[in-house]
């Protein structure tokens, strides 16, 4: 059984990761309208990441016999100024997820909440991975400029992702 303040951050942490999935197709959505297959696939196979993660959280509300409630997702942005602007805004999403994750893990602390607490250790490690992704790609992204053959090379790269 969940207590009420931490089914609420669950529920609130579900749209979180919604939202990520929602910004993470529309940046799929723009590089496939400028033209860069790789970037797209990458936002794509992210986007559907961000629903498991979702579904991960949905499911252990209704495993605690809680209730999951859905609401509104807020609209993403639909225009980028460049491959690297979607990365770095990207980072900063995640930075902002991770810090949401840290104050439910806080909150399961300080409500004695074992099984949540336990159950959050997946996506404390997540975080980790993603924002070090974020980071290898806008370093290279800076590395090699954002023109011709570099970022083609990048775009080459990132088609290659399948999850
Ligand atoms: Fe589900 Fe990208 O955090």
């Amino acid at each position: 059984m969940l207590k009420k303040r931490i089914e609420e951050a669950l529920n609130e942490q579900i749209n979180k990761e919604m939202y990520s999935a929602y910004l993470y197709l529309s940046m799929s959505a723009h590089s496939t309208h400028i033209g860069l297959k790789g970037f797209a696939n990458w936002f794509m196979v992210q986007y559907k990441e961000e629903v498991t993660h979702a579904m991960k959280l949905y499911e252990y509300i209704h495993d605690q016999d809680g209730q999951v409630k859905l609401t509104n997702i807020e609209q993403p942005p639909t225009e980028f100024a460049s491959p690297l602007d979607m990365f770095e805004k990207t980072l900063k999403h995640e930075e902002f997820v991770t810090k949401s994750i840290n104050d439910l893990v806080d909150l399961a602390i300080k409500e004695n909440d074992h099984a949540t607490q336990i159950f959050l250790q997946w996506f404390v490690t997540e975080q980790i991975e993603e924002e070090a992704n974020d980071k290898e790609i806008i370093s290279k992204l800076k590395l090699v400029g954002e023109k011709g053959s570099g970022l083609f090379m990048i775009d080459r790269e990132l088609v290659a992702r399948k999850e």
